[in-house]
């Protein structure tokens, strides 16, 4: 017995009208107990332990005692509030995790000669608790200036496969291998790939967006994000697109994330033929059928030859 069982036991016998008190008995034993514990100590926060180990054996166990020899009528009611309970925080969820992340790679500076070009730190856009991730290459100058990944052209034909997936970009999550633009010659225009020195820098970031992210599973867009995010020097995307390639992560129960290898929108501006376009269709097909959801006769036949 506690000091909190204690004055929640006295409170109910001093509620009750003098002439129940002298009715109502409690065990000898725990009389006894309430009697040891002075009123200065119960009026106090300080937790006392009431044991009634000491007072027991047979006779005081089983025999009872009016509550009205306990409970005087004078007995304090109004005892100070215990303090406050303080559970244990529950662990920070997705959302929270990533934005602590975000705060720290915005300030990374491990390759100065991108902290002194860039102008912003693309960290990644899209639903924390996503199911499928999208992994590019590095920021181009579009999206160096807003801040988001795949704005630019690439970005918006992007946009428009995640839409005819029935997703939306505020449901998946879009990333790259690398968080700053890649420096140009300065006066010159356009975008250089990132190199792997550079993108092996910044995989941890990566990696620890997907860790915390968890998605069932990742499309890789184009030969540059599929090498920087295995750590490969090449591939050779006639082999590696359309097929899933396992990235090893201590993720939960699940040790790995399954990748599928596409090719990136900006290649499907430079190759608009029904047969590329239906390629890579073919492969946001497997993800869908991955991540168990319907898929419409439309979709299916999306971007096939009007012959077939
Ligand atoms: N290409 C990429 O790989 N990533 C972007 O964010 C934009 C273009």
């Amino acid at each position: 017995m506690n000091t909190g069982d204690l004055r929640a036991l006295l409170t109910a016998l001093t509620s009750l009208p003098e002439r129940r008190r002298r009715e109502v008995r409690i065990p000898l034993a725990v009389a006894t107990a309430v009697m040891s514990v002075k009123e200065d100590v119960l009026s106090s926060n300080r937790p006392v332990n009431v044991s009634l180990a000491g007072c027991s054996g047979a006779p005081q166990l089983t025999k009872w005692q009016p509550t009205s020899d306990v409970v005087p009528d004078s007995f304090p009611t109004d005892y100070p509030k215990p303090p406050p309970h303080n559970p244990p925080k529950p662990a920070p969820n997705r959302a929270e995790r990533l934005y602590s992340l975000r705060q720290r790679v915005l300030t990374c500076t491990t390759c100065p000669h991108l902290v002194a070009t860039r102008n912003n730190v693309v960290f990644g856009v899209g639903n924390p608790e996503a199911e499928l991730m999208f992994v590019g290459e590095a920021p181009g100058a579009d999206e160096d200036i807003q801040g988001e990944p795949f704005v630019g052209a690439a970005g918006k034909l992007l946009t428009k496969i995640i839409e005819a997936m029935a997703l939306n970009r505020e449901k998946v999550y879009i990333a790259n291998v690398l968080k700053c633009r890649p420096d140009m010659p300065p006066g010159s225009s356009g975008n250089r790939p990132p190199r792997r020195d550079e993108m092996a820098s910044c995989l941890p970031h990566l990696l620890e967006q997907i860790r915390i992210i968890a998605p069932k599973c990742i499309v890789a867009l184009g030969s540059t994000a599929v090498c920087g995010l295995f750590g490969l020097s090449e591939i050779k995307m006639s082999v590696a697109r359309g097929k899933w390639k396992l990235l090893d992560l201590d993720i939960g129960d699940q040790g790995s994330v399954p990748v599928m290898v596409t090719y990136h929108p900006a290649y499907l501006l430079r190759n608009q033929t029904l047969s590329e376009k239906r390629k890579v269709w073919d492969d946001m097909l497997a993800v869908l059928n991955h991540l168990g959801h319907p898929i419409t006769e439309r979709q299916r036949s999306f971007f096939l030859s009007p012959g077939r």
